[in-house]
């Protein structure tokens, strides 16, 4: 779908990596380059027409993520560098505040690094106690398993809602139900699921979400964070300076500003919060579910492909995102990985960052596919010739 959008995919390079980050469309280079040609200037500072401009289009963009994720108000939407970034500012903004020694938080062991580094910087601070929801066979969540893991102390669940290396699909809803008659906060982390699958926040009853622009075929540097409307003034921010503050005093009083400024100190990244708008739109135009769909019948090719080679054992095959993860046996993933680069095929090789799933799993690296709605059969029909070939290993060694 939509590949002349795409310049990389001209040049004969097949990309599976979408996981790490996503190809861009012309529409993203465009709208930042008018940005940078036309009315570069600060945004929520200048009282002339182009920092006026450029105020209102970042702004813009706030509404079109607010719409994206199906948010009430712009203002539950601040912008962040990335992902991690806003899981911190969630993390130590918020829960530092509100949990106390003993308290429990759920985590999976098939998270990123960045939904598990802040919760135990955190845990060791506030001597909180990490627990982790079992996984299934096929190493994913259910609803059973995390209703199996909460006790009276828990008080966060904070969990992917796509893994990036099992691809599987986590029951949001049904989790933030049952969490909620609970009193449990649920965060989510959007990371590998905000490009993939459409997400309405009031529907899914998320407390908090968070998810990066670069996964959707928007700039690096890029991310968001979501805050549900009745917590909204109880976050506060980790990071001062310009334009969080309403006032300040030789004494050290200070008046900070109501969301989402209050989190977003210092010049952000007006130039790719401005292109994010526009990639979303294009998103929104190819639609959600129409990625989605496109997705899963691609990776059911794939698998029936993949498994026409004896040597792959396949480690997600059930999982209902476009995520593939296997190893070649007797390959090590990176010398597979180098391998299919000399035929210009780019997957990912490694832990992925998850680096406790190990602890489930039993295998520490792996190669991983990662499909967007741009890959094609015929990709996937080069992939398979290229492992099927008989001297692989030579090749390899
Ligand atoms: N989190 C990214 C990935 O899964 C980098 O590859």
């Amino acid at each position: 779908m939509n590949r002349d959008d795409f310049n990389v995919l001209g040049t004969g390079v097949i990309y599976f990596d979408n996981g790490a980050t996503t190809l861009k469309p012309r529409i993203l280079s465009e709208g930042v380059s008018d940005y940078y040609n036309n009315y570069s200037s600060n945004a929520h500072r200048g009282d002339y027409q182009m920092s006026i401009k450029a105020s209102f289009m970042y702004e813009e963009s706030r509404k079109i993520v607010c719409d994206f994720i199906g948010a009430k108000n712009p203002k539950q939407i601040v912008f962040t560098s990335g992902t991690t970034d806003s899981i911190n500012k969630i993390v130590f903004g918020y829960f530092k505040n509100v949990l106390k020694s003993g308290d429990e938080v759920l985590l999976t062991k098939s998270e990123h690094a960045s939904n598990l580094l802040p919760w135990f910087e955190l845990a060791d601070a506030l001597n909180l106690r990490i627990k982790y929801i079992e996984l299934d066979d096929n190493h994913e969540v259910t609803l059973d398993n995390v209703v199996k893991a909460i006790s009276p102390k828990t008080k966060v669940i904070s969990i992917a809602q796509i893994s990036n290396v099992v691809g599987d699909i986590r029951p949001i809803k049904e989790i933030t139900e049952y969490a909620h008659k609970n009193n449990i906060f649920v965060l989510v982390d959007g990371a590998q699921s905000a490009a993939h699958l459409k997400i309405d926040v009031c529907d899914l009853d998320i407390d908090f979400l968070a998810f990066s622009a670069h996964k959707m075929c928007g700039p690096t540097g890029v991310g968001v964070i979501y805050v549900k409307e009745d917590i909204l003034n109880d976050i506060n921010p980790i990071i001062f300076g310009g334009g969080m503050n309403a006032d300040f005093s030789t004494d050290g009083t200070k008046i900070y500003k109501t969301m989402p400024d209050r989190l977003e100190a210092g010049t952000p990244n007006i130039a790719g919060v401005i292109g994010f708008g526009y990639v979303i739109k294009y998103l929104m135009n190819i639609g959600l579910d129409n990625i989605h769909s496109y997705e899963l019948r691609l990776k059911k090719y794939a698998l029936k492909r993949l498994k026409e080679i004896p040597q792959i054992k396949i480690y997600n095959e059930n999982s209902q995102s476009g995520i593939i993860t296997f190893n070649y046996d007797g390959i090590f993933p990176q010398d597979l990985a180098i391998y299919l680069d000399k035929y210009n095929i780019c997957v990912r090789a490694g832990n992925h960052c998850a680096k406790i799933l190990k602890d489930e799993i039993n295998i520490k690296n792996t190669l991983r596919i990662s499909l967007y709605f741009y890959n094609s059969e015929d990709e996937v029909d080069r992939l398979i010739e290229v492992l099927k070939n008989p001297n692989i290993k030579e090749e390899i060694i």
